[in-house]
Order: C-alpha cells, then structure tokens, then sequence
C-alpha cells in the first residue's frame, strides 16, 4: 500500500467500493468530493495527474490554470463604487446576453444565486483571493460583465490557489477521519451500468486495469481543448467525460458551441497547450490591435475590446484575414504594473522568448472551454440512474452558445455541492453488480495529430457544410482498436468527442454564439438547443433540451 502526501490510501486494490466515485480533481471534482465526504460518505477520486505533493503544486487541471477569476455577486459591495453596484438579476442579464439566447434563465439564476454562499465555503477552505488594504475583495472585469465581478487570486493564478485551497482541504479531512482515497494517474474506461442504474467504473492504470463498485459516479473531467492543435487546455483536456457519458447512455448537448478565447499567445507551429493571456489584462487596460496599430473591435460592439467573448474572437480573426497578418496584438502599455498584477500571465510571455516590457503581445484566437456538454438537471442529474455531471463537462444551460466569462469556476463550485447532496441522498443503495475489471473491446481511434488538423481546419471558430463533411467523413474512417495505454484511451475519447462536436456543428444551420456558419450567417429567431445520443455506435440527434428563457 503506498500513502500519498495527503495520508490517503493509494492502492487501488484497497479502492473497489465506494459511496461515491468522482471522476476528475478539478474545482467540481474535489468540492464534490469534499461534501460527500463531509457528510460521512466514502469517496474515491480518480484523477489523471500525479498525486497532488504541495511542494511541486502543478495539477494538470483545467481550474489549476484558470486565471481570470471567479465571477461572483458580492452581498454587499462598497457605497463609493456606485459604478460597480451589483445584483443577481445584472448578473443573469450578462451570462443571458453572452449565452447567445440559449442559456436557461430558469437553471441560471440558482446557480448565480449560490455563487456568493459556495465562494464564502471556498475561502473557508483556504482560497485566498486578492483583496485591498481595506481587505476588501478586489474585483476585476472581463468581456460581457457590465460591472467588476470577478474575484481573483495571487493576481492572475486564481486556479492554482483554488486548487492547492481544495487539497489543503481534502487532506485535513482525511486527517480527521474522513473517507477520501485517490486512484492518480488513473483513467476511467468505461462507466458500468447495470439494469439502467450505474454500478461503478473501470478504470486502467500503471498498465492494469481496475475498478470501483459504486452506487454514484460524478463526472467532473473538464474539456475537451485537445481536439485542436493547440488550445488552452491542460493536458488532459481530452474529452473523457463526454466519451463516458454516451457509452453509458446519457445525453449531451450544444457540443457544437466550441469557445474560442481571443487572446491565446501566438505561438506560431507550435502544438498542445498554449499559454492564456487572460481576459482580464483587457479588463485592465489592455488594448487589441492589428499589425498596423487599429483597433479591433472598434465598431463592432459596444462593450469594445470588453464585449462578450464570441464577439472578440471573431473581431480578432477577421483582422488576421484583414491584413494577412498571423496574429493581432495585445497593447499592454496602459495596464498598471502588468508584471505584478499579471505574473503569470508576464511568465508565460518570457517563456516564449518575448519580454512584457515591450507592451505589445502577439495574440490569437485558441480553443478554451466547451460551453455545452453531458446534459444534466439542476441537480447535476443525467438521464442514467446515479450518474452525474459537473463542470465543464456538463451542459447545465448556464453557458448557452457562449460563455459568460468567469462563470465556470463559480459553476463548478456550485454544482460539485450539489453533486454531492445527490450522492448523500442515495447513500443507502448498494452497486448493482460485483467489481470485475473491464476491458474494453475495438473502438474508432483516430491518430491525434491528424484528428486535431481536421478539427482546426474544419470545426473552428468558423465551419460550413463542406469543411464539416470532409472533418466527418475523417473520424467517421477511424481504424478500430482496442484501447491499451492512456494515451489510447485518450484518442478514442476525443474520436467519439469529435464526432459529436461535428454532427452538433452540422445540425446547427445558422450562426450563434461560438458556432459560427460561413454558409448560414443568420441567427434564427427562436433558438433550441438539440439533445445527441449514441445509438448503435452511432452520434444520433434524439430531440430537445428545453431552453427557458
Ligand atoms: C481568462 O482569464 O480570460 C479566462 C477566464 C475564463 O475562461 O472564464
């Protein structure tokens, strides 16, 4: 048996039951799990990375990179900020505008609503966000807020202090008794269900494969950014979550609605994740110009550089097909003392062998967040019996065809407590079946180079019916293998992932929010978000997920 840092059992024979498994270590993931085991359940996450060591820190989570913030409705704000007064209602009136009119105003406002309530239990754990002499919690601003919302940490390393808060966390517990055990560098292969009600995962790692009884799993593994060549994303952003969650037979929807964030560091050549140039720099004072010094955003919103993020990064690649220039750039010369505010953001920039001092960062539009995904309740409930969902891998009706900025940590947050209140609530059932590891048969694996070429050629920022068809018709001729690394894991999720993302993108015949058709630029007047299932191996369109607005 080895014992981690955190003094949690790691032997994977010693984990084959549980309460409650969680798939993922990110912000959803661990408050989940944190709850669950608060309330006396047994808890096992899986987690792709290496086990947390708080002196090496790093997590390849998605939260562990998040910069910008947590987008949040403080209760009381200070009277002298007239211009920063806020409120719930201004809040879902911004995440309703970006959203493109296809996020549900009646799953929102709950979650924004419980924003501040589950923030005040992340600085309970220890997340120490930024805040003034005053101590006041300082707030910044991003695209699509019409106020300075968002809280924020060690400047621009808001994840990170998220992250090492829940871990610090989840370690006390276990001090103290509670039931929280990691499987590390772990993959979930397959989401067991028996007689239409989950009964555990199996899972491969070190090379064996494995698997927890467990009457519960929540999905909480994040995105999907390594369908393209390059992206935001941690490593791990491969799509399991959603691969899991249609072989197990749940539903997901507007997968098509890809956000490109505008301010990926240009990079050119290079593969895998890129560094994030945060929204929040704009929020600042930064400013988007072409090669030749223009604004780029100048008429095309009214919010500017600041208007919601699918509008920027479309204003962004039109000034790259404008001037033939491969990028535009990020004027930071009116941001007060970028390096402190911004540190990592500013070692990022060195870390490309440019320098921040020369206030002029190149910058292009780069796949960031899955805005839809595993179709839950407001409970985080799938359409399978104990399965859940939370996070970016969820599509809860919060984000829409376009994210609000910043309002994915507060969601994860929010809809990992609730997770948990539905696992506690099924406490007494037992899994349906013994624990017999299982390995999966021959599945589409398509090589990841040339799946994330086809992606970026034909399912970015912008698609048509034709570049769609010849992305299709490359995943649909996925040689069949049986999965036997994580790697191979990985590939056959973002080939399953791919499909969907393409038959939502195909389905889709206009342009709104992050999905943007060359060959329908028209939105239509009502919007409808359509629900995917996988039938016979197949991506099938099975009908609607209400959208009330
Ligand atoms: C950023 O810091 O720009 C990212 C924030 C987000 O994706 O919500």
């Amino acid at each position: 048996m080895i014992t981690s840092t955190h003094g949690l059992v790691r032997d994977a024979a010693a984990a084959d039951r549980a309460d409650l498994v969680v798939v993922g270590a990110g912000i959803a993931g661990l408050t989940a799990a944190l709850c669950a085991a608060e309330g006396g359940l047994s808890v096992v996450v899986v987690n792709k990375g290496p086990s947390w060591r708080p002196d090496r820190g790093e997590q390849p989570t998605s939260t562990f990179y998040a910069q910008g913030g947590v987008a949040v409705v403080m209760p009381e704000v200070r009277p002298t900020d007239s211009d920063d007064t806020d409120s719930i209602d201004l809040h879902l009136a911004d995440t309703l505008a970006a959203g493109g009119g296809l996020s549900d105003a009646v799953a929102s406002r709950p979650i924004l609503a419980d924003g501040w309530s589950s923030v005040s239990a992340l600085i309970e754990w220890g997340a120490d966000f930024d805040r003034d002499a005053d101590g006041e919690l300082l707030r910044t601003r991003e695209g699509g807020h019409s106020v300075r919302r968002i809280i924020h940490a060690g400047g621009d390393a808001t994840g990170a202090a998220i992250q090492r808060a829940l871990h610090n966390a989840v370690a006390q517990r276990a001090g103290a008794g509670a039931s929280i055990r990691f499987l590390d560098d772990a993959i979930v292969t397959e989401v067991r269900v028996c007689d239409d009600r989950v009964s555990g995962v199996s899972y491969l790692r070190n090379g064996g494969w494995g698997a927890v009884d467990a009457p519960t799993v929540l999905l909480a593994t994040g995105g999907a950014g390594h369908l393209y060549a390059a992206t935001t994303n941690p490593a791990g952003a491969t799509g399991d979550g959603i691969a899991l969650a249609l072989q197990a037979g749940a539903q997901v929807a507007d997968l098509e609605f890809i956000q490109f964030h505008p301010t990926m560091l240009y990079t050119p050549g290079a593969r895998g994740r890129r560094t994030l140039i945060s929204e929040a720099v704009r929020g600042e004072g930064g400013r988007l110009v072409d090669v030749y010094g223009r604004s780029v955003t100048e008429g095309v919103h009214p919010m500017g550089d600041l208007a919601p993020r699918d509008v920027v990064a479309n204003a962004v690649e039109t000034a790259i097909e404008l001037t033939g220039h491969p990028c535009v750039y990020l004027d930071i010369s009116g941001v007060h003392d970028f390096e402190r505010r911004f540190p990592t953001v500013s070692a990022g920039i060195r870390a490309a062998g440019l320098d921040p001092a020369d206030h002029r960062i190149p910058v292009v539009p780069g796949a960031h967040y899955l805005c839809g995904g595993v179709v839950t309740d407001d409970e985080a409930r799938t359409a399978v019996d104990g399965l859940l969902a939370a996070g970016e891998v969820a599509r809860t009706g919060l984000h829409g065809a376009n994210r609000l900025a910043s309002n994915s940590l507060l969601e994860g947050l929010v809809m990992g407590r609730r997770a948990a209140a539905v696992a506690l609530g099924r406490r007494d059932l037992r899994p349906a079946t013994a624990a017999a590891p299982q390995v999966p048969g021959p599945m589409p694996i398509l090589d990841r180079d040339l799946l994330q070429d086809v992606m970026s050629r034909r399912v970015a920022l912008r698609r048509s019916a034709d570049g769609l068809a010849v992305a299709a018709e490359v995943v649909a001729n996925a040689p069949r293998r049986v999965p036997r690394t994580v790697r191979e894991v990985e590939d056959a999720a973002l080939t399953l992932t791919a499909s969907a993302v393409i038959a939502a993108a195909t389905a889709r015949t206009e342009s709104r929010g992050a999905h943007v058709r060359t060959d329908f630029p028209q939105t239509a007047e009502v919007g409808e978000s359509h629900t995917f299932r996988l039938v016979g191996g197949e991506i099938r369109e099975t009908g609607f997920a209400g959208v009330a607005v």
